[in-house]
């Protein structure tokens, strides 16, 4: 079963895009032929600072590495290293109707923000769709955001197929909803575009003073509390076992204990639990060569496919080769 995903090289990583992204790649890479890549043209769209793409680029690739994405397991690579995905995307768009794409919500909703509209932003689901078709993907697992975008790539396949025969595999989304949404410092989503994030590698301060804004109520330090309300509680049950959880909630029944310290205990827990990734991600740091030449590995690995499959289509379409 091949499973392929995108991911945008955006910055800082939160907990949040831990449990509800990263942790599940996790498992996939174990369990399936997992295809990941970092989506540098897609982050092009709304990123113009050269300087800045290339450093999110390589970081991105460091923390993926650092939090377990292992490209023993899985093929990880960067998407401009693949050319014959933008062949493929500039073939897609002559089976691509103008409607398919004015109903996408990501893009109106860009547009509504304020965003300055390029082409580059209109035909995002076009490229998104040669990613996930070059590499005859099954399975897509997305955020419920990119939904609709894996719907588009599965109209302009069928398009094409009506027209060509069986040639691209038709790619089903899959949404994990094991993990709900992770609350934020505030209690809302954890996302970056809130402000209220507890970010992954940041320093012991930075992750002491994060976990002291989060919002709790004013049940008195001797009374029992309700755990179920809880922001403290929500985000430490993610980091524990099932026994973890059961002694976590004893102490907020039995009272005696401020969320003060259960603020720090969280605390711990985040700190210890991204130890080994902490630990890593100072290796890559100063090893970014090797990064590099892991994406370049990857890419060979996914290119054999690509080739292939670029070579079918053009043929198809009348592309001489
Ligand atoms: P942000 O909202 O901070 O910009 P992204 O949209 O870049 O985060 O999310 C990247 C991935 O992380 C997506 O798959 C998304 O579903 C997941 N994710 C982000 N925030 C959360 C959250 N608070 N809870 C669960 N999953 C999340
Ligand atoms: N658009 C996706 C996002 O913003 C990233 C992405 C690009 C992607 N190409 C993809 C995801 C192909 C899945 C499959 O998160």
């Amino acid at each position: 079963m091949r499973v392929l995903t995108g991911l945008q090289p955006s910055g800082t990583l939160h907990i949040g895009n831990y449990f509800g992204s990263i942790r599940q790649m996790k498992m996939l890479q174990d369990s399936s032929n997992l295809f990941i890549f970092i989506a540098n043209y897609h982050a092009l769209t709304s990123l113009k600072d050269g300087k800045a793409l290339k450093e999110n680029t390589l970081d991105a690739a460091i923390n993926f590495l650092s939090l377990g994405i292992d490209p023993n397991k899985s093929t990880f690579w960067l998407q401009s290293d693949i050319k014959e995905v933008l062949e493929l995307y500039w073939i897609l768009s002559s089976f691509t109707p103008m409607g398919l794409l004015e109903r996408a919500h990501s893009y109106k909703d860009k547009i509504a923000k304020g965003i300055t509209a390029n082409h580059a932003l209109f035909s995002y689901p076009v490229l998104m769709a040669a990613d996930i078709l070059l590499y005859d993907s099954q399975i897509v697992p997305v955020g419920k955001d990119q939904i609709q975008h894996v719907e588009i790539t599965r109209d302009i396949a069928i398009k094409f197929n009506n027209i060509f025969g069986d040639i691209l595999t038709i790619p089903e989304f899959k949404i994990d909803e094991v993990v709900s949404t992770v609350p934020g410092v505030d209690g809302a989503k954890m996302s970056k575009s809130y402000g209220n994030t507890i970010d992954i590698f940041c320093t012991q301060k930075q992750l002491k003073k994060a976990t002291r804004k989060i919002v709790t109520d004013s049940t008195a330090l001797e009374d029992p509390k309700d755990y179920e309300s809880c922001n403290v509680f929500a985000l430490a049950k993610l980091f524990l076992d099932e026994n973890g959880i059961k002694e976590l909630k004893q102490r907020y029944k039995k009272g005696g204990e401020g969320y003060g310290h259960f603020k720090i205990y969280l605390q711990e827990l985040i700190w210890d639990y991204f130890e080994p990734a902490r630990t890593k991600r100072e290796y890559y740091l100063n090893h970014k060569d090797e990064v590099r030449d892991i994406l370049h590995e990857g890419a060979k690995k996914a290119r054999k496919i690509a080739v292939k499959k670029i070579e079918i289509i053009k043929d198809k379409v009348g592309i001489l080769c």
